[in-house]
């Protein structure tokens, strides 16, 4: 099983889970040290195989290094989970526009290219690809207006694929959580700590979303939420039109902006 994003946060809590079950594990992100860490604790708690590629996934040599290290040890992954992704708060004329590439990179061309290059090889053996989409996926949001555009790219391009290669042996599933404890405030550059405080208390721990979600991913669901609560938002936002509901993420969100003089 191949997890990207698996130095920190829900990528290293599913490498947890994936370890119980014993499944061996290739775990890619930028951090080698992070990642060896969890190698190295998976390893010592469940006896596992672990690899560990560090990669740099929001420029295009990514996914070639993660390509051709799998190519020559002959390692392929009969499972991928497409986790690593980051946010941009703020309003959009203040973002850089490297850090716009970068998101933009990440989110969407390197997971859309990791399944182009791993999916024909799990044709013949009924692999899973998850990609990780967010709830706001479904959002148009103000002041995160790249960031919930690529998370829609992901559900979009993950539905359509599940049709497509349902029938060639491949499931593609589509993970939709909503906020959860982790980085990705800090890594979004969020600094407003009412926001971080609001965050944090409607948050969900990575440890029990890992342990709802694992099962799902492998009864091949094409479409996964993070807990029984995101499902049932999922299903009352999916009532409401569009236009609605980026206004409501515009009147929930404008209070944390901090506008650059
Ligand atoms: N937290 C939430 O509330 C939330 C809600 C919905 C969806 N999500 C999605 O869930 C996924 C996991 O995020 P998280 O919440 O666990 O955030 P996180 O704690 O910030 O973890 C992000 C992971 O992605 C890796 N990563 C970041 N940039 C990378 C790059 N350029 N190349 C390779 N790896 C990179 C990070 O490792 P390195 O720093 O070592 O590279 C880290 O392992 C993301 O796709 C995120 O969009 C999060």
């Amino acid at each position: 099983m191949l997890i990207t994003g698996s130095s920190q946060g829900l990528g290293k809590a599913l490498a947890k889970e994936c370890a119980k079950r014993g499944f061996s594990l290739i775990l890619a992100a930028r951090r080698q040290e992070a990642l060896e860490e969890v190698a190295d604790s998976l390893k010592k708690e469940y006896g596992i195989d672990t690899e560990v590629v560090p990669v740099d996934l929001s420029t295009p040599e990514g996914v070639d290094t993660l390509w051709h290290w799998c190519k020559k040890r002959q390692l392929w992954p009969d499972i991928l989970i497409n986790n690593a992704g980051r946010g941009l708060f703020g309003s959009f004329e203040n973002q850089s526009e490297v850090d716009i590439h970068h998101l933009l990179y990440l989110n969407m061309e390197s997971l859309t290219l990791l399944c182009h290059r791993f999916g024909p090889k799990m044709m013949a053996h009924h692999g899973i690809i998850v990609n990780v989409s967010s709830l706001v996926g479904m959002i148009p949001t103000p002041y995160f207006s790249v960031y919930s555009a690529t998370k829609s790219y992901v559900v979009t391009f993950s539905r359509a694929l599940f049709r497509e290669w349902r029938d060639k042996g491949v499931t593609v599933c589509c993970l939709l959580p909503g906020y959860m404890r982790t980085g990705f405030d800090a890594g979004a550059g969020i600094e407003d700590t009412r926001y971080l405080r609001l965050s944090a208390s409607l948050g969900l721990e990575v440890d029990k979303v890992a342990s709802y979600v694992l099962p799902r991913i492998l009864k091949r669901k094409s479409i996964i939420y993070a807990s029984r609560g995101n499902a049932l938002l999922a299903s009352f936002l999916g009532l409401i039109p569009i236009s609605w509901r980026s206004l409501v993420a515009k009147l929930a969100l404008k209070n944390f902006v901090k506008e650059k003089e």
